[in-house]
C-alpha cells in the first residue's frame, strides 16, 4: 500500500477531523483501509511524514513492546524552552529511554499493591464525604460530579488530605489541563499580553511554585506523611539516587493529569452503562448484598466482588476511556508491508482493538458476563495500554473505581434524563461532549433504562 501525502486543504481538514473527533476519524480510516491505515496529519509540523493508524494484537505488540523504536511525544503544549510549562509537563508520560526507566523505577513503589492497600481507608473516607452531599431526587451532571469526586480523591492521595493543600493544587492542575486543550491556546500559541497561551504559561508558573513550596514544607517538617508526593521524595533507585526538585514537579503534575480525567471518565461511563442495563445492575446489587450487606468494602472484600470486576472491564472495553495512544518512530521501521521513515507518527487505536468482533463477539454489546469465559492478552485488551509503558496507576485506579462504585451504587439509583443527547469528545480521554445529566434517587432498586440520542449509539447497543 502506498501512503499518499496529505497536504493543503485536505491536510487541514484531516487535522481538524482528528482534533474534533479522533474516534470517528479512526473508525472511518479502519473501515476504509483495515488495521494499517493512513491517518491525516494529527498535530502541527512535518506534514510530509506519514501518520499511521494501527489496530489489533500483533501490531499493538510490535509498537507497544518496543519503546526504544516507538517513542512517546506527549500531547500537552510544549511551552518555550526553559519555561515552567515545559518543566511541569515533563513527567513519566513524556520521558523516553534510560531516564524513563530510572524515573519509572522511582515512582513504581508508590503504586504497588501494598502501597495502594494503604490508600484504601482514605479513599473510603473522602468518597463517603463527597456522597454525603448528594441530594436524592435531583438531576446532576454526573460527569462534572465525577470530575469533582475524583479531583478530591486524587488530590488527597497524591498530595495531601488537607483540602487547603491537596485540593487547592488539584484544582490548579485541573484548570491547567483544560487550558492545555483550549482551542484558543492551540490556534494562537504566542506569548503576548492577553493571549490564552500567555495565560497557560503563567498558570504553569503558579503550579510549579506551589509544588516547590509543598516540597519545602515537607522538608521543613518531616513526619509520617503517606501522600504520594512524600513517597516520591523518599524514593531511591538502585544507585541510591532520588528525584531532583524539577523531576518531582514534573512527575507530580503528570501523575495528577494521568489519574484525574481517566478515572472520572471511567466512572461516568460505567454509571451510564449500568443505568442503561437494568438486568446487569440488578445482578451487581445481588453481589453487593451477598458480599457487603450495605457496608463500605474492606480491602479483603474487594477481590470477592467478581462481577463488579467484570462490569469495570467491560465498561472500559466498550467505552475505552483512553481510545488511542500516540508514538513517534525513532528510526526507519517496517509496519505491515509499509516502511516508515524516522519521525513518523503511529496512532494505536485501542478503541478499535476493543471493538474487533474476532476478539469480542458482538463488540458493541455491554456484556460483563463475557469475562467469565475470555482471558485476552495485554495486546488484545489495553484500557491501561500494554508493555513497558503500561499505566503505572492501574492497581490504584482499579481500587478507586471499585470503592467508588460500591459506595455510590449501594446508596443511590442513577437514571439518565430521558432524551439526553450523548456525543463524545476525545482529547487523550474520551468523555461525553455535553456532560451526562442523570437523576439520583435513594436506592429503591426500580432500575429502568432511558431513551437517549447521539453518537453513543455508534459505540454501544442500548436495550
Ligand atoms: C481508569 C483510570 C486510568 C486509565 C484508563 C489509564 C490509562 C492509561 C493508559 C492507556 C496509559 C498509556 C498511555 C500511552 O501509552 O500513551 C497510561 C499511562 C500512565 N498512567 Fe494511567 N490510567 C488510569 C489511571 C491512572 C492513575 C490513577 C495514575 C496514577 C496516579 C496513572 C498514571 C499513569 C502514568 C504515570 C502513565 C505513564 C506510564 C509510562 O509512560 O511509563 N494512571 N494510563
Amino acid at each position: 500500500m502506498k501512503i499518499a501525502p496529505v497536504t493543503g486543504f485536505a491536510a487541514a481538514r484531516e487535522y481538524y477531523r482528528f482534533f474534533h473527533d479522533p474516534v470517528d476519524a479512526m473508525r472511518e480510516c479502519y473501515k476504509r483501509y483495515g488495521p494499517v491505515a493512513p491517518l491525516g496529519p494529527i498535530f502541527a509540523g512535518q506534514p510530509s511524514k506519514p501518520r499511521l493508524l494501527i489496530a489489533g494484537p500483533e501490531l499493538n505488540r510490535q509498537v507497544l513492546s518496543d519503546p526504544a523504536t516507538f517513542r512517546t511525544t506527549g500531547q500537552l503544549i510544549r511551552g518555550p524552552r526553559g519555561s515552567a510549562q515545559q518543566r511541569i509537563r515533563f513527567g513519566l508520560t513524556r520521558m523516553n529511554g534510560a531516564r524513563h526507566k530510572q524515573q519509572r523505577q522511582l515512582i513504581m513503589p508508590a503504586f504497588h499493591k501494598s502501597a495502594v492497600d494503604g490508600y484504601h481507608a482514605l479513599m473510603v473516607e473522602v468518597a463517603t464525604g463527597v456522597l454525603n452531599k448528594w441530594k436524592p431526587g435531583r438531576v446532576y451532571d454526573i460527569h462534572s460530579e465525577m470530575r469533582a469526586f475524583v479531583l478530591q480523591l486524587s488530590s488527597a492521595i497524591l498530595f495531601s488530605a488537607d483540602p487547603d493543600e491537596g485540593l487547592a493544587i488539584g484544582k490548579l492542575m485541573e484548570e491547567w489541563l483544560l487550558r492545555n486543550f483550549s482551542s484558543s491556546v492551540w490556534m494562537l500559541p504566542v506569548d503576548l499580553p492577553g493571549t490564552a497561551y500567555r495565560g497557560l504559561l503563567r498558570h504553569a508558573e503558579r503550579i510549579e511554585k506551589e509544588i516547590l513550596s509543598m516540597i519545602e514544607r515537607r522538608r521543613a517538617s518531616p513526619g509520617k506523611r503517606r501522600d504520594v508526593l512524600s513517597l516520591l521524595m523518599e524514593a531511591r533507585d538502585d544507585e541510591n539516587r532520588g528525584m531532583t526538585d524539577e523531576e518531582l514537579v514534573g512527575q507530580a503534575t503528570i501523575l495528577f493529569g494521568a489519574s484525574f480525567e481517566t478515572a472520572a471518565t471511567t466512572l461516568t461511563w460505567t454509571l451510564f452503562l449500568l443505568a442503561q442495563h437494568p438486568a446487569v445492575m440488578r445482578k451487581l446489587m445481588d453481589e453487593f448484598d451477598a458480599v457487603l450487606s450495605g457496608s463500605a468494602p474492606s480491602p479483603d472484600q474487594l477481590p470477592k466482588l467478581e462481577f463488579l470486576a467484570y462490569v469495570i472491564k467491560e465498561s472500559m472495553r466498550v467505552l475505552s476511556p483512553v481510545p488511542y495512544a500516540i508514538r513517534a518512530t525513532a528510526r526507519r521501521v517496517k509496519i505491515g508491508s509499509l516502511t516508515l521513515p524516522h519521525g513518523s507518527t503511529i496512532v494505536c487505536g485501542h478503541y478499535l482493538t476493543h471493538h474487533m468482533p474476532e476478539l469480542y463477539p458482538e463488540p458493541e454489546r455491554f456484556q460483563p458476563e463475557r469475562w467469565n469465559s475470555i482471558d485476552p492478552s495485554q495486546y488484545e485488551y489495553l484500557p491501561f495500554s500494554a508493555g513497558p509503558r503500561a499505566c503505572i496507576g492501574a492497581i490504584f485506579a482499579t481500587q478507586l473505581l471499585k470503592i467508588s462504585l460500591t459506595l455510590m451504587l449501594q446508596r443511590f439509583r442513577f437514571a439518565v434524563v430521558p432524551g439526553t443527547r450523548i456525543d463524545r469528545v476525545a482529547r487523550i480521554t474520551m468523555q461525553p461532549r455535553h456532560g451526562m445529566p442523570m437523576m439520583i434517587f435513594d436506592n429503591d432498586r426500580q432500575y429502568a433504562s432511558s431513551r437517549v440520542a447521539g453518537q453513543i449509539h455508534e459505540m454501544v447497543e442500548l436495550p
